[in-house]
């Protein structure tokens, strides 16, 4: 069993490249926000607590995080990476030890931040610091080392030219001995180019009172891209999604143009299914085995079951059974729950609305409010009626029903089994079961009219018919 130990997610950070009036760590990467992907992975790697330093839209951050245990600290200027770490002091006083991790760093992944425990524990350092080589070092804090100890740490603007020349840098993230680093903290000042007090200076105070620091370098630094502005919040968006759809090829889902997709990190696909170009996979999306899915196409929020095929179409928080088809060129709006073997074809809009199995939409209806029997035909066009104007009400047709195309049926109403609905027919009133139902205009045949008329008005003559 790991000891415990609390993260600190420093969150506090203005964000001035994003041009943004969302905090930066609640935008989006892969459909959450960037601060979310730190959190699980501080919790994924045994954190117990989770400390987050906020400033810039702090409520909006505390606001979104409202449902989950996090505790917050507010730092209200931002003095530098040792002042926000300063604001926590209160907050991990129960850890021996803290992992601080940047909150604009979403790539970090747990098995890291674990390692980096682990290797603070064996080496009894006071200071653990994670590291990595990189061929472009710019901005970042340069690691000066002597064998395994680090020294210092030289950030980008305060180096020398020889400094700049080291590969290896500093991730941001940090395992200390709690009390070793706010006693160290209390003597760092902000005698550097950006006046401000530097997190990283702890590491030659520490150096100073003989403790230990050691780096931690990880192999792959592709985790360590921050988010600063735009450009930065696709790439990471790119690298992240290459991933997350790796993982489900991985998992043994076909996807014939991956570099065309977009998966969000909470979806989940089944395997033998195969994706199109152009798929949108959204939210809490999950997908069964061996679907079909042709875009462009856009599901958020929905469950599909086994061996569905969609088509071209847009689906939006609703559950689909096994051997569904859908599209080309459907609406599913929130509230659609289709049992097994439902069709519902092209230009069909159903919203709120329930079809019991086998049922039948293939063309150009809206179905809004309504529960459907099973093996039911819907004609095409036929009209779910469901608005007044000022309120949404229920339609009902149960099993069996045939409605004729072009039909409008007015809610509320029902449409009891086994009933026929002729095509053209405006229902307002209960169909009994087994009956039919005619609700038009008769058809009246005058013979002979056209020439009647013909005669009236050309008196004989046969007009040229322009
Ligand atoms: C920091 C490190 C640098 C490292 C780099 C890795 C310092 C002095 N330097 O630099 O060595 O290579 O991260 O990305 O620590 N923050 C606050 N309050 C503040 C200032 C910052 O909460 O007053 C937060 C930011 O929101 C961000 C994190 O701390 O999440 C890092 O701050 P940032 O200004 O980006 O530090 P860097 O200059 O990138
Ligand atoms: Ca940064």
């Amino acid at each position: 069993m790991m000891e415990d130990f609390t993260a600190v997610i420093l969150a506090a950070g203005e964000g001035t490249r994003m041009k943004s009036d969302i905090p930066k760590v609640l935008h989006k990467v892969c459909g959450q926000p960037i601060l979310t992907y730190t959190l699980q992975a501080a919790r994924q790697a045994g954190a117990q607590k989770i400390v987050v330093v906020v400033g810039n839209g702090a409520d909006k951050v505390k606001e979104y995080y409202a449902q989950e245990n996090i505790e917050f600290v507010l730092q209200s200027d931002q003095k530098g990476t040792g002042h926000a770490l300063m604001q926590a002091e209160n907050a991990v006083k129960g850890s021996s030890q803290i992992v601080v991790l940047c909150g604009d760093m979403p790539m970090v992944t747990s098995d890291s931040i674990e390692g980096m425990v682990k290797f603070h524990r064996q080496q009894k350092a006071a200071c653990t610091v994670m590291t990595a080589k990189v061929p472009d070092p710019t901005g970042y804090g340069r690691i000066i080392r002597e064998g395994n100890k680090v020294l210092d740490i030289r950030e980008h603007k305060d180096a020398t030219p020889e400094e700049r020349e080291i590969k290896e840098i500093n991730a941001g993230f940090y395992c200390f001995d709690t009390s070793l680093v706010f006693s160290a903290l209390a003597k760092v000042k902000n005698d550097n180019i950006q006046g401000e007090y530097y997190l990283t200076d702890v590491v030659k105070i520490l150096n100073q009172e003989e403790k230990l620091v050691v780096a931690f370098e990880i192999k792959n630094p592709d985790e360590l891209h921050g988010i600063n502005d735009r450009r930065q919040l696709a790439q990471v968006q790119k690298l992240m999604q290459q991933q997350i759809i790796e993982y489900w090829m991985e998992q043994g889902v076909t996807f014939i143009n991956p570099d065309t997709c977009m998966v969000d990190s909470d979806v989940q696909i089944g395997r033998d299914t195969v994706i199109y170009p152009g798929v949108i996979l959204e939210g809490k999306t999950k997908i069964g085995k061996g679907c079909t899915i042709i875009g462009p196409c856009r599901i958020k929020d929905t469950v599909i079951g086994d061996f569905c095929e969609i088509v071209m179409s847009q689906i939006d928080d609703s559950e689909l059974d096994e051997n569904v088809k859908i599209g080309p060129y459907c609406n599913l709006r929130p509230g659609c729950k289709l049992s097994s073997k439902v069709k519902v074809g092209d230009f069909v809009e159903l919203k709120n609305t329930k079809v019991g199995e086998g049922t039948k939409i293939p063309h150009l209806s809206y179905v809004g409010d309504a529960v459907l029997g099973k093996h039911i035909n819907i004609g095409a066009g036929v009209i779910f009626v469901n608005y007044d104007g000022y309120k949404k009400h229920q339609t009902v047709v149960e099993d069996d029903a045939f409605i004729g195309c072009n039909s409008n049926l007015i809610a509320p109403v029902t449409i009891k089994a086994g009933s026929f609905v002729a095509a053209g027919s405006t229902i307002t009133k209960e169909v009994p079961e087994n009956a039919l139902a005619i609700a038009r205009a008769r058809q009246e045949n005058k013979l002979g009219w056209v020439i009647k008329r013909r005669n009236k008005i050309e008196g004989g003559t046969k007009g040229d018919g322009k």
